[in-house]
């Protein structure tokens, strides 16, 4: 009984305090429109800026992508429903746990995570092959050969950003890719802005990159309906095979 009525006492309480809180204060819209003014452009500088680097988790761990990039990775891997996804670029690995749980819930499938640098990697998964060296080296290139065999395959670069690195890279893996699924090339965004506005890079990028190996590659071809969110940071750099 005396219990109860504490209880009761505490919920009184919470609720004025609840009441009190919004009183002081009210809900202003204007704080909202000035929000909502801001251009595309400038919301993708203030996402670089604040929030991608260490406001982003999946399950705890940093994950460096734009969420609305994120669920678009969610519905290809449920349409391709791939038994392995080659992931170059594995950092923490909250991206790389984020495509395992996926596929955990799809019930099948491995991710194949490449990094050169394991010092922040922090991934115990058991649909994840952690390989360790560069997405070039030739070992790690015949370990993911070995994988690939006979296997439905999806490929994502989000390694090194760079043109030449990139290029390479879809060189050299775009031959596991399957018919109907993607070469995902991450960050093509670095090329749609300047050097000092804190997306833009120096040299040439992943669009640079993706550009050139279209002019030769015909067995792949832009779906831009994955950019359909408009926010993306992978311009041009959802590929699909199709032959
Ligand atoms: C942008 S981070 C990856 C972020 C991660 N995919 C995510 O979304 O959370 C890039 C990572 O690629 C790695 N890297 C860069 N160039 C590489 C290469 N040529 N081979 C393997 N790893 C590379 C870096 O060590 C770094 O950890």
């Amino acid at each position: 009984m005396f219990k109860e009525k504490i209880k009761g006492w505490c919920l009184k309480m919470l609720n004025w305090g609840i009441s009190k809180i919004s009183y002081q204060k009210p809900l202003r819209r204007s704080d909202y429109q000035d929000k909502y003014r801001m251009m595309l452009r400038d919301w993708l500088i203030y996402h670089q800026k604040e929030i991608v680097f260490d406001q982003v988790t999946w399950m705890g761990i940093p994950i460096l992508k734009n969420v609305l990039d994120a669920w678009i990775y969610q519905e290809i891997l449920y349409e391709v429903q791939p038994h392995v996804v080659i992931e170059i670029g594995s950092r923490y690995g909250g991206s790389t746990k984020y495509f395992a749980d996926i596929m955990g819930i799809l019930g099948k499938g491995e991710v194949v995570s490449i990094d050169m640098d394991r010092s922040v990697y922090d991934l115990e998964h058991e649909r994840v092959t952690a390989l360790t060296g560069n997405s070039s080296d030739p070992e790690i290139l015949s370990a993911v050969e070995e994988r690939c065999k006979n296997k439905t395959v999806m490929v994502i670069q989000d390694g090194d950003h760079r043109m030449p690195q990139v290029l390479e890279d879809l060189e050299n893996y775009s031959k596991f890719v399957s018919i109907n699924s993607y070469f995902i090339i991450e960050d093509g965004i670095v090329d749609l802005y300047h050097h000092g506005d804190s997306l833009g890079f120096e040299e040439k990028g992943p669009l640079a990159a993706i550009e050139e190996f279209l002019s030769h590659n015909s067995h792949f071809a832009i779906d831009s309906s994955r950019e359909r969110y408009l926010l993306t940071y992978n311009p041009k750099g959802f590929l699909k095979r199709i032959s």
